[in-house]
């Protein structure tokens, strides 16, 4: 199975030009690019919406996803309004908040909604009975925020997941296990291996922000996305891929 990862995209029906960046225009190229490896499915990673969730944004992003006849699923980043994200995709809801899981082709898909800067308990019980259900060993999580610290100057000491203490415990009970973890929200790319779990974030289509430096500066005119390639012996190959 081959998965396409596309996050924080930060388009905005008010403003066509974000920070004078075309997100649209942005998108449509980085779907395209990634649209040439043939993935089987594409994972919106959060951050569709620039600075609060709405419902003409997510329809513009549903028609161009629907063009492709690829099947794709996503997550609320912080950004978001999971509700109306569940109105215009369909994707599940409980409560108030979007996590949902899936098996395909052997890898088990687990999506996190961690739009409230944190994990719900009731959604971190769901999680530990989901895991203690499926015998897979190979797990693709994908939550908006990473779950471990990653080194990022700016956006860490304000903006990490408040309760990645309990989201790390929580995975590390599974010791014959393997999670994937994959993340956005930080608007780089790096991967950081802790125990059982190894967190890739993705770039954002948007810009990327400069982890060594507190204050907030972009650090090139680069959008990315990931191509992922699990498969169900634990065994994956992952890719970051540039655009200009
Ligand atoms: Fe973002």
């Amino acid at each position: 199975m081959k998965i396409g990862l596309i996050t924080d995209l930060h388009i905005s029906a008010t403003e066509d030009l974000p920070l004078g960046i075309p997100v649209k225009e942005n998108f449509c190229k980085v779907l395209k690019a990634c649209l040439d490896f043939h993935p089987d499915m594409i994972v919106l990673n959060g951050d569709l919406c620039h600075k609060t969730g709405e419902r003409s944004v997510y329809e513009w992003i549903k028609a161009e996803m629907d063009k492709t006849s690829i099947p794709y699923f996503g997550i609320p980043g912080n950004h978001d309004d999971a509700r109306l994200m569940h109105e215009v995709f369909g994707w599940p809801l409980e409560l108030g908040e979007m996590y949902y899981t899936f098996e395909k082709d052997g890898v088990r898909c687990i999506f996190m909604d961690s739009s409230k800067g944190k994990i719900s308990d009731r959604q971190l019980s769901w999680l530990r009975e989901e895991l203690n259900k499926s015998s897979m060993t190979a797990s693709c999580i994908f939550i908006h925020h990473p779950p471990v610290i990653c080194n990022s100057r700016h956006m860490e000491p304000a903006y990490a997941l408040e309760n990645m203490d309990d989201v790390q415990e929580l995975f590390r009970q599974f010791t014959d296990r393997k999670f994937l973890i994959f993340s956005g929200h930080y608007h780089m790319e790096t991967s950081v291996s802790t125990g059982n779990m190894t967190v890739f974030v993705t770039p954002s289509t948007f810009f990327q922000i400069d982890p060594d430096t507190v204050v907030l500066k972009k650090l090139h005119d680069q959008i990315g996305f990931r191509i992922i390639n699990p498969d169900s012996s634990q065994k994956c190959i992952t890719s970051v891929h540039y655009i200009t």
